[in-house]
């Protein structure tokens, strides 16, 4: 390695995985006896049944990059991002991060693990999400702190759309223009083509703050208003009259959404929203970004969507309005607390058109990391923090305003550490100067508001992360620029109204103990790197260290996306070449970066056949969207949220058709083809999973895609299976006209408990104009942004969870067209083996389909005899597939997806990253438990048996949740393991038989 090569934290050679070729489990003698055994004599002749025509041959794509290379590579890209010293903000301020961060973004129990669903098996990612609620309810004094949203643009929508509900026969969202700009783009976009109007308060040009006059105009004049969404610190860096707003809202019987900053909300800083208003009635819901409370910049994203609603007596019901999911605690069947998910919304718990989100993976790790940080500060390093960076301000403030011609532009509106100066001179060219002379000086922010047109205007951000010595580079910039004759204006005192009073409480803790109480946590949790996985549809691979090492540099890390283009190169470089990457991998021509989700993903796509339509003059009369049953709940979600409203209207279907399954386990065609005969102009796509979730190619995907054309309609394909396909099929051949690839499944980045996901939407020629955010070109050598000529918006204030960009990016390159051609075609050799050897004695799903070859999935049930004995024995069928994957956790495994997308199935997904040797003990551990229930079905009432905690009453939990605890320095705690995992995943199925049998009838017994 080069000495200008950051080294590697770890020893890839000492990793069991790290090191094998693509990251293939299987070496070439297990592929060729797993062939032999399917009576297959080559990879290719696993995808015989899909038609040539729509296959690629190769991705176009170089060689790929041996480990060493790689490790260059990566670190010669950071390279070419400038770090400088920076006083960007807006909105996305950069602070220090604390020194736990580092060691638990290294647990891989918490990074690599999936979405709490198995609460007896995830109590370390629950604990950790639970710490975040409570302790973001200090700072907030909020009692309900939903587990993490995307960030803080989607998440005020989310909160908007809750106000809508929450207000009869209300329409209108009113919206402060003294939000961030970036974030009232993305609500503009999500809120285009559905019920929700959103009307904009102006600012007032004197006081740089909201014109309260105009809001009560507004208020007075505008009908079915449901909610006014206003920061309390605002794109001018002022901190705005949050008690008259409040107020307002109070007396005009709406509800009042804050957008704060957390950071600001530490001891010695800002008023606690939940005291907003005179009579310190608070706000109804609190909306902020927490990013920077756990990360650095990492060129805008994961960012963190932090969302809290009251709970309390007065109000028990609002919660239930809310979007995505929340951490509650609970007992287990003995009584012993614990933590669960509760009110999800999301995935299989979707009611499809019912829908009022379709957010499905959100950005817990961010969260976590997030709780973390802010023990790690506790209430004396906030203060620190902040006294730090308020003083820093005061001094930059009062030492510019001492320049010729600079002024701070709002003298009479207070600020707390962040500023709009005026310039004598045209502020790019001054930013530009800066940068030259080795600052990042501010964001322009000149035509911000038409109100205040006509001036030069920088706004500037001062955190923790600046010493004196950078206030004193800083003044001598100035002093370079402009004569020093005027005396300094002092700053103003922000007034006590507006600051906090008391204590949040937050306790300090040492980093050491921190990290030894996650590394705990980590322990209860399973990951990937264990043994098989078998999550269906959520392809639970093995996320390679390098890709977390990539995106761990700190010339990656400490970027911010509002920096001038020339410190950027790195940055942009990582999204061009994604860009041409997942062209190569999809055969389409244009790709947009800018989704954080596959459920995101999806809305990209259908805002895009939106635009598409209405650039056509046919979006009003194409209301219907195609979508299979068998779809994950996000595709209906993601079509009501579009704007696609599911009625009958005389006898006519609007919003969402359903197709039904063929036996065969595809859709059925013939019943499309029926309703486009009638209605096909009606038509604004479908949305269709391929290779869908029973784990089946659609065959007649293409001639779909050619009927929908026909009609005008346009095709989304859900990409979340890819791991089946890449590097296989090609997707323009197929006629697809968006999908999205979920980089946390197929692409290797982490899933993180739940999130941060990340999506990559790839578009047809017919989309190109119209896709959102911004296209990364190259032009003489440079990379620069451009926005297509008719682009459908922005889904994210920057440049979406670029962090999780390089970790795909440095996975794909090591890859290399090759390695996605083996990558998929081992994925689908194990589940096709694993499927020939449990087929033998489990029945499968869907129940006429065993002629149709499965690919990277397939479904598993019990036989009619097996399920009458279960029910016998006490537990009913509607219970007896949940119980099930229970007795996984008993064999030291996760899991498999249960209960859907057949009711009475368990779907398994086990993907490239296992041996042979593993596959094989892996089926006989799933054998035995078939072999385990029908000798002893009663066990199934006590299972699992083995986990810390036993079975978590779920159904108690959401009827009377409980969202936050006061965390004190002596954290929550941890019940141990009853036998750790790896012990149950080395002792032999027949003895773990007997254990568990034992340990049953103990139970029983009492
Ligand atoms: C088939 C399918 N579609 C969409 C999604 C949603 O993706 P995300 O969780 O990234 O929003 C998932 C996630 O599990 C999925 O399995």
């Amino acid at each position: 390695m080069k000495s200008s090569h950051v080294p590697l934290s770890y020893h890839p050679e000492k990793l069991k995985r790290e090191l094998k070729p693509f990251y293939i489990g299987a070496d070439d003698k297990d592929i060729s006896e797993m062939l032999k055994t399917l009576g297959l004599t080559k990879l290719e002749d696993l995808y015989a049944h899909i038609d040539d025509s729509v296959k690629m041959t190769t991705v176009p794509m170089a060689k790929n990059l041996s480990y060493e290379e790689l490790i260059a590579h990566v670190n010669e890209i950071a390279n070419k991002n400038k770090q400088k010293i920076s006083f960007l903000g807006d909105g996305l301020p950069q602070y220090a991060v604390t020194e736990v961060v580092g060691p638990i973004c290294n647990i891989r129990g918490l990074t690599t693990a999936y979405t709490p669903y198995q609460p007896e098996r995830s109590q370390g990612t629950l604990q950790t999400l639970w710490i975040y609620q409570s302790l973001i309810a200090q700072l907030t004094g909020f009692e309900a702190i939903n587990a993490s949203l995307y960030d803080r643009s989607t998440c005020l929508f989310e909160a908007m759309n809750c106000a809508l509900r929450l207000v009869k026969d209300s329409t209108t969202i009113v919206v402060a223009s003294t939000l961030y700009p970036g974030d009232i783009e993305v609500l503009d976009t999500y809120s285009k083509e559905t019920e929700m109007k959103i009307v904009r308060a102006p600012v007032n040009a004197q006081t740089g703050k909201l014109d309260i006059e105009a809001l009560k105009r507004i208020l007075n004049t505008t009908p079915q208003v449901a909610a006014v969404a206003f920061p309390q610190v605002n794109n001018l860096g002022n901190i705005e009259a949050v008690d008259e707003i409040v107020d307002l809202c109070s007396t005009s019987n709406i509800k009042s959404i804050a957008v704060v900053d957390p950071m600001l909300l530490g001891l010695g800083g800002l008023k606690a929203p939940v005291k907003f208003g005179t009579r310190m009635q608070g706000c109804d819901m609190v909306v902020a970004e927490g990013q920077h409370l756990a990360i650095g910049p990492n060129f805008g994203g994961p960012g963190l969507g932090i969302f809290g609603i009251r709970y309390n007596d007065q109000d028990k019901i609002s919660i239930r309005s809310t979007a995505g999911r929340y951490v509650g605690k609970t007992q287990d069947l003995k009584g012993r607390d614990c933590k669960a998910l509760i009110l999800s919304t999301r995935e299989q718990h979707i009611r499809r058109e019912k829908a009022t989100s379709n957010i499905c993976s959100n950005q817990s790790f961010v969260a976590t990391a997030a709780g973390a940080s802010i023990l790690a500060r506790g209430d004396e390093g906030f203060e620190k923090t902040l006294k730090l960076s308020r003083g820093l301000a005061e001094k930059a403030a009062e030492a510019l305003s001492q320049f010729e011609g600079v002024e701070l532009k709002f003298r009479g509106s207070p600020f707390f550490n962040e500023f709009t100066l005026k310039l004598p001179v045209n502020t790019r060219e001054f930013i530009t100067k800066a940068s030259q002379a080795g600052l990042q000086v501010g964001v322009d922010v000149s035509t911000r508001h038409p109100e205040i047109s006509q001036e030069n205007l920088l706004l500037m951000s001062f955190t923790d992360i600046h010493s004196e010595n950078d206030i004193e580079t800083l003044v001598h910039f100035f002093g370079t620029q402009f004569a020093k004759n005027k005396t300094a204006t002092p700053a103003l005192k922000i007034p006590s109204v507006m600051l906090r009073t008391d204590a949040p409480e937050i306790p300090k803790l040492t980093a050491k103990d921190i990290i030894q109480y996650y590394e705990k946590l980590g322990k209860q949790n399973l990951s990937p790197d264990d043994g098989i996985y078998p999550l269906g549809s959520c392809t639970m691979k093995y996320n390679p260290y390098i890709n977390d090492y990539a995106a761990s540099l700190p010339g990656f890390t400490n970027v911010h996306p509002e920096a001038p283009i020339e410190d950027v190169q790195g940055s942009l470089e990582v999204l061009y070449e994604i860009q041409e990457q997942f062209k190569a991998i999809t055969g389409l021509p244009g790709v947009v970066t800018q989704a954080v989700a596959g459920a995101q993903g999806e809305l990209v796509g259908l805002k895009m056949f939106q635009a598409y339509h209405r650039d056509r003059g046919e979006h009003a009369q194409r209301n219907v969207v195609i979508i299979p049953r068998s779809a994950h709940g996000t595709n209906p979600a993601t079509a009501t949220m579009a704007g696609y409203d599911t009625k009958v209207v005389d006898g006519k279907a609007y919003g969402i058709y359903t197709v039904e399954a063929l036996p065969n386990g595809e859709m059925n065609l013939a019943q499309i083809k029926e309703f486009l005969k009638t209605d096909g102009h009606r038509v604004a796509g479908v949305m269709v999973t391929n290779p869908n979730t029973a784990g089946i190619f659609e065959t007649q995907f293409k001639e779909m895609s050619a009927l929908i054309h026909a009609v005008g309609g346009l095709v989304y394909m859900d990409g979340a299976n890819m791991n089946a396909i890449a590097g296989i099929v090609n997707l323009d051949k197929l006629g697809v006209d968006a999908v999205h690839n979920n980089l946390h499944k197929t692409w290797t980045i982490p899933h993180g408990g739940g999130g941060p996901g990340d999506a990559i939407v790839a578009v047809s020629h017919r989309l190109l104009d119209f896709m959102p955010g911004i296209q990364v070109v190259k032009k003489d050598g440079m990379f620069d942004i451009v926005k297509p000529a008719k682009s459908c918006g922005s889904f994210h204030r920057h440049f979406g969870n670029f962090a999780h960009k390089i970790r795909a990016y440095t996975y794909i390159k090591a890859l290399g067209g090759a390695g996605v051609q083996k990558m998929s075609q081992v994925a689908v050799l194990s589940a096709r083996y694993l499927h020939h050897n449990l087929s033998k004695s489990y029945p499968t799903l869907p129940a006429q389909a065993e002629s149709s070859p499965r690919m990277h999935e397939f479904i598993l049930t019990l036989s009619p005899e097996t399920f009458k004995k279960i029910e016998a024995a006490g537990t009913p069928k509607t219970n007896t597939i949940a119980r099930i994957g229970k007795l996984f956790l008993d064999f030291g495994f996760h899991a498999p997806t249960v209960a859907f997308p057949e009711q009475y199935g368990l779907m398994f997904e086990p993907t490239e990253t296992y041996t042979k040797k593993e596959l094989d003990q892996f089926v006989g551990v799933v054998e035995t438990i078939l072999k385990l229930v029908n000798e002893h079905p009663e066990v199934l009432k006590t299972v699992p048996h083995f986990t810390p905690i036993d079975r978590v009453d779920e159904v108690g939990a959401n009827k009377n949740p409980m969202f936050c605890e006061k965390i004190t320095s002596h954290l929550p705690d941890i019940i141990a393991d009853r036998v750790d995992s790896e012990k149950l995943r080395n002792s032999t199925p027949g003895d773990l038989c007997d254990h568990i049998l034992k340990t049953h009838q103990i139970t029983v017994a009492g």
